[in-house]
């Protein structure tokens, strides 16, 4: 019997408080990426949730690195145009199909969070725990908008790298970006992660045991 049919049979046997954690486990495990996606965005209450779940990460030495920066509305058209100055800047020949490309990603999203890390260089705590960090907040909030219904990705590529797009957020080094989340509402709602699908622990799973003399 695997470790997760065990817990299963465990919790069934058990309370309905521990049959509700399962049932929430279960959904986390369903979570799927997703760049599809339709209005509405979460707002409000649900928004307030998703960026309190990004804040409830581990930290190091309470540094609170995370700096999350909300973009929607009009101000999407105005981000898109920064990452097409930003793409020509790196490549003078990028084909307009290209920057046209950025342009519309910014605008098709309901909802962009440019997640990143406020990071202290020189400090006891390791820069790269710093940006663990906020990665851990870019989890934790995916985590938040699979659960209240919505959808979102995690996505990088060279203008998260991009000093100037760096800048134009807030971030000027070292502090930087870990990423952008695309967040709204599933245009097709994703088939959910089977268990089957998920990755097998036999491959990344090990039992350390202390070398025999
Ligand atoms: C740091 C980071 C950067 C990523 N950047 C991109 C990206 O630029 N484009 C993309 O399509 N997927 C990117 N991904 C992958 C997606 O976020 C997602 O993990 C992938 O589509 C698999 O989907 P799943 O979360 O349902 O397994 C990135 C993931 C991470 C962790």
């Amino acid at each position: 019997m695997s470790n997760a049919s065990a817990a299963r049979n465990t919790f069934a046997a058990t309370t309905a408080e521990q049959r509700n954690r399962l049932r929430t486990l279960d959904l986390l495990l369903s979570r799927r990426s997703t760049g599809a996606l339709a209005e509405p965005a979460p707002s409000g209450t649900e928004l307030d949730l998703i960026l309190e779940a990004g804040l409830r990460v581990p930290d190091h030495g309470r540094l609170r690195p995370w700096r999350f920066v909300l973009i929607r509305g009009e101000a999407r058209t105005a981000f898109g145009e920064c990452l097409a100055e930003a793409i020509k800047a790196r490549d003078r020949a990028a084909p307009p199909a290209l920057l046209d490309r950025y342009r519309a990603w910014a605008v098709r999203n309901p909802l962009l969070i440019a997640v990143g890390t406020r990071l202290r260089s020189g400090h006891p705590v390791p820069e790269i725990e710093q940006v663990l960090s906020a990665g851990a907040a870019a989890m934790n909030m995916l985590n938040a908008i699979h659960l209240l219904g919505y959808a979102g990705i995690w996505v990088t590529g060279a203008n998260a790298y991009d000093a100037r797009v760096n800048e134009a957020l807030g971030f000027r080094a070292p502090s930087r970006l870990v990423g952008f989340l695309g967040v709204g509402t599933p245009i097709n709602a994703p088939e959910p992660m089977l268990a089957s699908q998920r990755p097998d622990q036999s491959a990344h799973v090990f039992e350390w045991s202390a070398p025999t003399a």
